[in-house]
């Protein structure tokens, strides 16, 4: 049988491809910005201070599958449009550095710069969640130039350490093994995990603190 055309549908939907193409390509761009301006406080900081205060980088764009499902659990409509209106959490990038103090210079130093926008800040160290995730979550707005001009592009920045990286990472896969439906017991313990590795945390941050003392006592 000839194949059935509809000139119509075949133009919407050549539409919604160059749509999504152009939108992916600003949110990469505003990952690359973001990691770049991120690496070089990182170089910059081991200039000063002999070391990295970033362990290392993750990033990602959310996947097409990922923002409509996003956006159909809040009842939102499901185009293109809509999640660039709506999901703040397109462009992602996860920053894990070594000391939970690290954590907040990153930020600092991040959402100083003059291009940079902060729009929100949730930090889960200072308050964690109920189950004992704890991240600090910026959503920061950078810009980006296109031939059409400037645009702001959100990112949302997870920064976290090390030992805040393993529960969490741990978390999420036991999360989804158990399809939502962890035993009250197992998510008590969990959540003792978490205040157990925050406990660590300070731990290796008192032990840094006194390990800089003596360096500057012998360098002065
Ligand atoms: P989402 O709709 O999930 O994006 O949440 P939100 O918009 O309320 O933002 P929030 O800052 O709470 O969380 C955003 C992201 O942080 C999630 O997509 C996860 O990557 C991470 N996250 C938040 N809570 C948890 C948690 O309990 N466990 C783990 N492993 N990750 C979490
Ligand atoms: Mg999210």
């Amino acid at each position: 049988m000839p194949e059935q055309r509809n000139p119509a549908l075949s133009e919407e939907f050549r539409r919604m491809v160059d749509d999504f193409f152009s939108v992916q390509c600003r949110y990469q761009a505003a990952i690359r910005e973001v990691q770049t301006k991120l690496e070089i406080l990182d170089d910059e900081f081991q200039m000063r201070h002999q070391r990295n205060p970033i362990h290392h980088m993750q990033s990602r764009m959310k996947s097409i599958q990922s923002m409509m499902d996003k956006l159909r659990r809040k009842q939102l409509e499901l185009n293109i449009a809509s999640a660039v209106e709506n999901l703040t959490d397109i462009a992602g990038i996860r920053v894990i550095c070594s000391y939970v103090q690290d954590v907040y210079t990153v930020a600092n130093l991040l959402t100083g710069q003059d291009d940079v926008h902060l729009v929100r800040v949730r930090d889960y160290i200072q308050t964690p969640k109920e189950n004992g995730y704890r991240s600090l979550h910026m959503i920061v707005e950078v810009p980006v130039f296109l031939a059409e001009g400037r645009v702001m592009v959100p990112v949302e920045v997870q920064i976290r350490t090390i030992a805040m990286d393993f529960w969490a990472s741990l978390e999420h896969s036991l999360r989804y093994k158990a399809a939502d439906s962890v035993p009250e017991e197992i998510s008590a313990e969990l959540k003792q995990a978490a205040v157990d590795i925050a406990a660590l945390d300070q731990r290796m941050q008192s032990i840094h603190d006194r390990v800089d003392a003596l360096a500057v006592k012998k360098h002065p």
